[in-house]
């Protein structure tokens, strides 16, 4: 679907680092499993059973909305993404690009994070030029078909009103990837201090008109000024590449943290603890408790995004101390839509896998709830980050499977439909949610284009495909197969 990055060997590699397996390795058996009546009704996987559960209206469902209902929202932004690197990266860049305006990047890169701004800034320049190759194909007229059984990027690009050439390469060209360098015990205060420098002059450069967007970084020049909108928090050992992480207590990562607090960045916090005789699905409790409470008692003026919430105790503990903008919350659409019954009912189910692991059900209706609250009472605490976190299909579908959902090109209408069985689409709490609060936080303003999204009847949705091109792989996203009733109909800029 999109011709390689160059000069970037990483690749694959990159995406599949967490499982200490060469990517040489390939599982093309297919095991005998009981087939569904859902599975056989699969068109193009009828051997398989679904990789996601049939949709049930979540317990508690505000009644559905009729059919030609249509949202308006400021074009959101994605403030948690694995966007990978070389080949991989190009591939499902363009998918977030379709409509989202910016998005929060994260530096788990395998095999080497990024941990210097020098490091984002080169990272930073591989996603304009892949975006830049990617707005050239289409204007070409390469993006329709697409491969491995997946779209091409005009099928996600919006209604007919969207999806000239011209639309879809221009969103490629403005997207804005925001910077994120990996906190390791070895961060020193001076790669703080020149990040926020660096931050504070693409500030400049946006202000003086000339900050770009994702794309004009194809062919040599000066690289544009990088904006790092966070530090990453990975416990060692905690999660996909995160072994280079932050060690034990966290404090020997406390003066680059206190620098952060003193120049106003943030510090995005992956939360669970890692020690092997806490449960799996215990692990953001206890680190809220044992980690994340200390630190803010430790560091008064940091800013802390908690990722990625799965918890009622996480939900709860942004409520109780997020006043004043101290600290927010991303949640994914995975861990407002899905309790842990989607990873074991039925089969062990891959790629519904991620980290932080889904939780029980009780879990999952507070995190809603909590991320629908009106602002009011503490919602404007909560935005949309996906964690987005694409695998090849090899890598998940096989003995020890990486964590990660790939929801970016569903993400849009998976959220609406998460929020619309909370009853909570039509007020503004979804615009808030998707467009404003994470702005609000990261001190950024509200995007000035709009993105609308139209309910479609039953049977007349968009069916999510079976997988996309991955690299030289492939990757299964998130309600493969399923059909979504929220679609995006337009995108302006
Ligand atoms: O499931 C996850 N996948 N959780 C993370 O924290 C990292 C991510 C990845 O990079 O694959
Ligand atoms: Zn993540």
């Amino acid at each position: 679907m999109f011709t390689p990055a160059t000069s970037t060997p990483r690749g694959l590699a990159a995406a599949a680092g967490c499982c200490r397996r060469s990517l040489s390795v390939h599982h093309h058996h297919h095991q005998a499993r009981p087939l569904s009546a859902a599975a056989a009704a699969t068109a193009t996987a009828a051997t398989a059973p679904p990789p996601f559960p049939p949709a049930e209206p979540l317990p508690n469902a505000a009644p559905p909305l009729p059919a030609g209902t249509r949202i308006v929202l400021p074009t959101p932004d994605d403030w948690h993404l694995h966007l990978r690197d070389g080949a991989a990266m190009a591939s499902v860049a363009p998918h977030t690009a379709m409509h989202f305006k910016r998005a929060v990047v994260m530096p788990n890169l395998s095999p080497q994070p990024v941990t210097t701004v020098a490091a984002a800034r080169e990272y930073r320049a591989r996603i304009g030029a892949a975006l830049e190759r990617a707005a050239q194909g289409v204007e070409r007229g390469e993006e329709e078909g697409g491969g491995s059984g997946g779209v091409g990027l005009v099928a996600l690009s919006g209604g007919a009103s969207s999806s000239s050439p011209q639309s879809v390469a221009a969103r490629l060209r403005a997207f804005e990837p925001l910077m994120t360098l990996y906190l390791t015990d070895a961060t020193p205060v001076s790669e703080v201090e020149a990040a926020a420098e660096a931050s504070a002059e693409a500030a400049a450069a946006a202000a003086a008109g000339n900050g770009g967007g994702g794309g004009g970084g194809g062919g040599g020049g000066n690289a544009p000024p990088v904006s790092i909108a966070a530090f990453k928090l990975y416990p060692a050992g905690a999660t996909t590449n995160s072994s280079q992480g932050v060690t034990g207590d966290l404090s020997k990562a406390l003066p680059a943290i206190r620098a952060m607090a003193k120049s106003g960045i943030p510090l995005c916090v992956h939360g669970e603890v890692t020690r092997g005789e806490v449960d799996v699905f215990d692990r953001e409790a206890f680190f809220l408790r044992e980690r994340l409470a200390p630190l803010l008692d430790a560091v008064p003026d940091l800013r802390v995004v908690l990722e990625h919430i799965t918890t009622e105790d996480a939900a709860e503990f942004v409520l109780k101390h997020g006043s004043g903008g101290r600290i927010a919350a991303t949640v994914t659409p995975q861990h407002m839509l899905l309790n842990r019954n989607a990873l074991l009912v039925g089969g062990v189910r891959p790629h519904a896998y991620c980290l932080p692991v889904l939780k029980r059900e009780r879990h999952r209706a507070a995190v809603l709830r909590a991320a629908t609250l009106p602002a009011s009472e503490g919602g404007g605490r909560f935005f949309l980050g996906t964690d987005s976190a694409p695998h090849p299909k090899h890598a998940k579908e096989c003995a020890c499977g990486c964590a990660g959902v790939y929801s970016a090109p569903a993400a849009l209408a998976l959220y609406a439909h998460a929020f619309e069985q909370a009853g909570a689409l039509e007020d503004g709490r979804f615009a808030a949610f998707c467009s404003r609060n994470g702005a609000a936080f990261y001190r950024r303003p509200v995007n000035q284009g709009t993105v609308a999204l139209v309910k479609k009847q039953q049977g007349s949705g968009w069916r999510v495909p079976e997988s996309f091109e991955f690299g030289e792989g492939t990757v299964v996203p998130m309600w493969a197969g399923q059909e979504l009733s929220w679609c995006v109909e337009e995108v302006k800029a």
